[in-house]
């Protein structure tokens, strides 16, 4: 039977002797999970450690909650592989912290753990998370609404683009002849989520026709669609005045132009003589 004194004696030798004998610790030094695959798609994940006189009994990969991954060196079947239901793991190219995944749905997107865990007397665990956005790219091109067959210069062009069923929402986007479309020319974009999760997303662009925005009488309207880092797709459409406003009858030292020429200088002058007889309301 030990006595007070003994048992704190002992106590301060267990003490003394971890401390003799350093710090036991294991730790993550690296974790490693792709920040975005596509739906279907494959990747690795790292988890690298450092042990500290403490020896790695095992390494367990988690996605959300649930363990799809274990490594355990001593065991007599190393790798265990849990098949969870958001993706699959290829054991033949998967070793100790490494793992590669593949076919990944939608639902795996969140948090992966990676714990490494010491074997006795310590016991010891460390845990370190990264996140993984799984992209479902929209199903075909962003398609434009409302475009006229016809326009003349000075109407106002009031027309969508809609970009179906992403995840994230793609960002939509305008260009006219190739510039960029002015802040004010768009109202903020609407997203729709359906019960998939899957955002449809619509960008209104509405703006004056003016006559510096048409050459040759048309202007070109682009809506982009992206999703940062994996989609990027655009469709155009042409804004088409039915009667070419432009200085034609400067353009008329072109040989070519002369049947133009000719035509708009008749159109003026009907236009003047018109005007003329036209009292002023
Ligand atoms: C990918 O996973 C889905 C279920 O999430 C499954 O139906 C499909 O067969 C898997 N494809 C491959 C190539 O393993
Ligand atoms: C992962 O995403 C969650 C929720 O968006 C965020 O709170 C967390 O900080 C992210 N973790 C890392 C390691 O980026
Ligand atoms: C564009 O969307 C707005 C807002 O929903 C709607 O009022 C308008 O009719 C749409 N225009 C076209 C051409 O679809």
């Amino acid at each position: 039977m030990m006595c007070g004194t003994e048992w704190w004696l002992s106590f301060v030798a267990i003490v003394v002797t971890s401390f003799l004998q350093g710090v036991h610790t294991i730790r993550i030094t690296k974790i490693e999970v792709p920040p975005i695959l596509k739906v279907g798609g494959s990747g690795e994940l790292d988890c690298v450690w450092e042990e500290d006189n403490d020896h790695m009994y095992s390494i367990k990969w988690y996605q959300a909650a649930q363990e799809f991954y274990r490594y355990t060196p001593t065991s007599s079947e190393p790798i265990q592989i849990f098949d969870p239901p958001t993706l699959d793991v290829d054991g033949g190219r998967s070793w100790g912290g490494s793992v590669r995944i593949t076919n990944v749905s939608q639902t795996a997107t969140g948090p992966f753990h990676c714990e490494v865990s010491a074997d006795g007397p310590t016991f010891h665990t460390a845990s370190e998370q990264a996140n993984l956005t799984v992209v479902d790219t929209p199903d075909e091109e962003p398609e434009i609404q409302g475009v006229e067959s016809h326009y003349s210069s000075g109407d106002w062009i009031d027309i969508n683009c809609t970009s179906r069923r992403s995840h994230p929402p793609a960002q939509l986007s305008f260009s006219v002849n190739n510039q960029p479309a002015p802040l004010g020319w768009t109202e903020p974009q609407r997203d729709t989520t359906d019960e998939n999760g899957l955002t449809t997303s619509v960008l209104r662009l509405h703006f004056y026709l003016a006559p510096r925005l048409l050459q040759d009488g048309q202007a070109r309207i682009r809506c982009y669609s992206e999703i940062p880092g994996v989609y990027e797709k655009w469709t155009e459409e042409v804004i088409m005045t039915s009667r070419p406003y432009h200085a034609s009858v400067l353009d008329g030292a072109t040989a070519g132009c002369s049947v133009t020429t000719f035509g708009s200088l008749w159109l003026l002058a009907l236009l003047l003589f018109h005007s003329s007889n036209t009292p002023y309301l």
